[in-house]
């Protein structure tokens, strides 16, 4: 096992680093009198992330009468947290977009649970005006990151990993850490301090499948009650499918009452059906 764990953080290594162009930009967010000129002229540069940029607003559910052509013209329409969303949201695709086969995912799903899960994140940080919307967003968009560099191990030991879940009733990543020695959430976090995220973004990811540790915070409640609410949606499960625990501190934590939990569900769904199919058409044309 040891040297399983040896080749993993090597790997680590292999994975290219976040954007500059993105982490320089969501630095200059952090300012509330933030040029946009200015965070133009930063995102501009890197014509992949524009053009994912201008493509998912365009996609968004957010009533654009018209199509937004640029991103000064885009700034002007969304909010600081909304600009976040769909900028983290623009670089994240090119790390996800690709197959899974130790989790049994195509690109496409791993695509759409990364954006279902932020778009819940979104949704939920609205909702309960939540203290740090710009950690919940990056953590929730690149919660499973780690399946990234893990997938290159979990595909020879899938079948373990999935006789431990079905037989020994443990849950996907207690059988992850049994055979691989580490987890996808601890992986996920460790390339998150490379790429040099904020703490609670880091701690956020580590926490998404830890019972005791998604209560600590709102930040880490709200990743792992989007990426949970997500996973309950059916939207690019995979191998590790339902097989997880919810605790009950989870939505209290989050700051979500029982009873709006079916109205924030079928609500999430809804943006989520709508961001989908657009990404769709607009792909299409
Ligand atoms: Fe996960
Ligand atoms: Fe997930």
């Amino acid at each position: 096992m040891v040297k399983i764990l040896e080749h993993i953080f090597e790997e680590l290594n292999t994975v290219p680093n976040f954007p500059d162009t993105a982490l320089r930009a969501l630095k200059m967010l952090e300012d509330e009198n933030i040029n946009f000129e200015d965070l133009a002229k930063v995102i501009r540069y890197d014509a992949t992330i524009t053009a994912n940029f201008l493509k998912l607003v365009n996609s968004a559910y957010i009533g654009l009468r018209r199509k937004v052509e640029s991103l000064t013209q885009a700034f002007a329409l969304l909010g600081i947290n909304q600009i976040r969303f769909f900028l983290v949201a623009a670089c994240a695709g090119q790390y996800l977009k690709r197959t899974l086969h130790g989790y049994n995912l195509s690109p496409y799903e791993v695509w759409l649970h990364s954006l279902g899960s932020g778009v819940f994140a979104e949704l939920i940080a609205e909702k309960v005006k939540a203290k740090h919307p710009d950690y919940i967003f990056t953590a929730a968009l690149l919660h499973d990151i780690g399946k990234l560099v893990l997938d290159l191990f979990v595909g020879g030991e899938l079948e373990v990993i999935k006789d431990l879940v079905k037989d020994e009733g443990l849950t996907f990543m207690e059988a992850e850490i049994m055979v691989l020695g580490t987890d996808h959430a601890v992986v996920g976090a460790e390339l998150l301090r490379r790429w040099g995220f904020p703490k609670e973004t880091i701690f956020a990811v580590r926490a998404h499948h830890d019972e005791d540790w998604m209560v600590q915070n709102q930040t880490a409640a709200i990743v792992a009650l989007s990426n949970m609410l997500t996973n309950l949606l059916g939207i690019g499960m995979g191998s590790d499918g339902l097989s997880y625990r919810v605790p009950p501190k989870l939505l209290k934590v989050a700051g979500i009452k029982d009873r709006e939990l079916f109205s924030l569900i079928a609500e999430g769904y809804q943006r989520f059906q709508n961001l989908k199919n657009n990404l769709l058409a607009n792909s299409a044309r």
